[in-house]
């Protein structure tokens, strides 16, 4: 195998679309382009996404995208040495939209077409980032989805726990919608919160009765919804201080589930003696300032290395599923025109499936 190995990437699974050069070499991961076209002003009129809108878009959208980020990198297809496409999990109609233009792309250069799974895209960053060595620990907390898995290899993940219900990205996105916030919700709720009070409502901390670290956010999105219509009762609307304040509390919710669940789920981990014991998080709501640190200072609390990928790769990105792409053709592995795209593909096809149903479907 080529010492340097240089692949496009695509990505089209929920709301952005992207695309991505990197390389990969003896010296570690390049990112040579990353170009990442969102929709949010598409479907902010409908107050979250809508499939088909977001699968049009795509359509219309990645060629412009592959186009810029060949550019970008200064590279032609021909100096490639393979795509790598999300294909699943995600809303249909635009992991296909991907999925074609890929196809398209290879059989058009000759190339191989390498397909990806989403989340190993997400879980493999930190390997992207900091060439972090197998195994690890990994928190993957987005929009669609919430689990904790041991990353064991390229392909090979096991599932220690994960969301049953809403993922805490969704949840986000519905306390913005509910306090007349614009989408996407993270980054406007956390900025809401940094000027709130954290104790102000005391919101639920789910599941942290039971043992395990099997998460549920969907009962903190209904105490929010009570405790936002009984300020509205008691005022006759939501005082500006008082929203910053639910932002905060909510936020704290979240921050507070999420690290105690990390506690237990490092605490399962390092029951297995693993030799250099890392926890690593990703997806977009790893982007959250107050959720990473929190994160960090369980993991400096039980002797755990922690890393997080910087904020333009938390959020969904081609850059990952370039990586993740190479990864999988180092195995050996390679995909064929009758690659498809998958709406559900569980990193870990042997863990049982979690019950609920996210933005993206059924959580996988
Ligand atoms: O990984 P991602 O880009 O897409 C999915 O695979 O879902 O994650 C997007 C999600 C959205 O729900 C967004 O509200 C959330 O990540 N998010 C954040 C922040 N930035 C993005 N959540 C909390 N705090 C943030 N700063
Ligand atoms: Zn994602």
């Amino acid at each position: 195998m080529k010492q340097h190995l240089t692949f496009l990437g695509l990505e089209s699974s929920c709301d952005d679309t992207a695309a991505a050069v990197v390389r990969v070499g003896p010296d570690g991961a390049q990112i040579l382009s990353s170009v990442v076209a969102g929709q949010t002003e598409l479907h902010a009129p409908f107050g979250g996404v809508v499939p088909e809108i977001a699968a049009r878009a795509h359509a219309e959208k990645l060629d412009l995208c592959v186009e810029e980020a060949l550019t970008e990198s200064g590279l032609a297809l021909r100096d490639l040495d393979g795509i790598a496409v999300t294909a699943g999990p995600g809303l249909i109609g635009g992991v296909m939209s991907g999925v074609m233009c890929a196809k398209g792309l290879a059989a058009g250069s000759g190339l191989p077409l390498i397909g990806v799974n989403h989340l190993a895209g997400h879980a493999l960053t930190p390997r992207l980032t900091d060439d972090l060595a197998f195994p690890y620990l990994m928190l993957l907390v987005s929009g669609g989805h919430c689990q904790f898995l041991i990353a064991h290899g390229p392909e090979e993940f096991s599932r220690l726990g994960g969301t049953i219900d809403d993922a805490p990205g969704e949840a986000f996105d519905k306390t913005a919608k509910l306090l007349g916030l614009p989408q996407p919700g993270g980054p406007v709720v956390e900025a809401e919160a940094a000027q709130g009070d954290p104790k102000a409502f005391a919101f639920p901390r789910p599941l942290l009765d039971r043992p395990g670290c099997d998460m549920s956010f969907s009962g903190l999105k209904t105490a929010l919804l009570r405790a936002r219509d009984a300020v509205v009762a008691e005022h006759g609307g939501l005082p500006r201080q008082v929203r910053r304040d639910l932002c905060a509390s909510f936020q704290a919710a979240v921050r507070d589930t999420l690290a105690e669940k990390s506690r237990r789920a490092l605490a399962q981990y390092l029951a297995l003696n693993p030799a250099q014991p890392c926890f690593a998080v990703a997806g977009g709501v790893a982007a959250n300032k107050a959720i990473r640190a929190a994160l960090e200072t369980v993991s400096s609390e039980m002797g755990v290395a922690f890393t997080a990928p910087p904020l333009r790769l938390c959020t969904d990105n081609a850059a990952m599923i370039a990586f993740a792409g190479i990864e999988r053709f180092r195995t050996g592995a390679q995909d064929g025109m009758d690659l498809t795209a998958r709406p559900r593909w569980p990193l870990d096809q042997s863990a049982p499936a979690l019950l609920g149903s996210g933005k993206k479907g059924a959580k996988a």
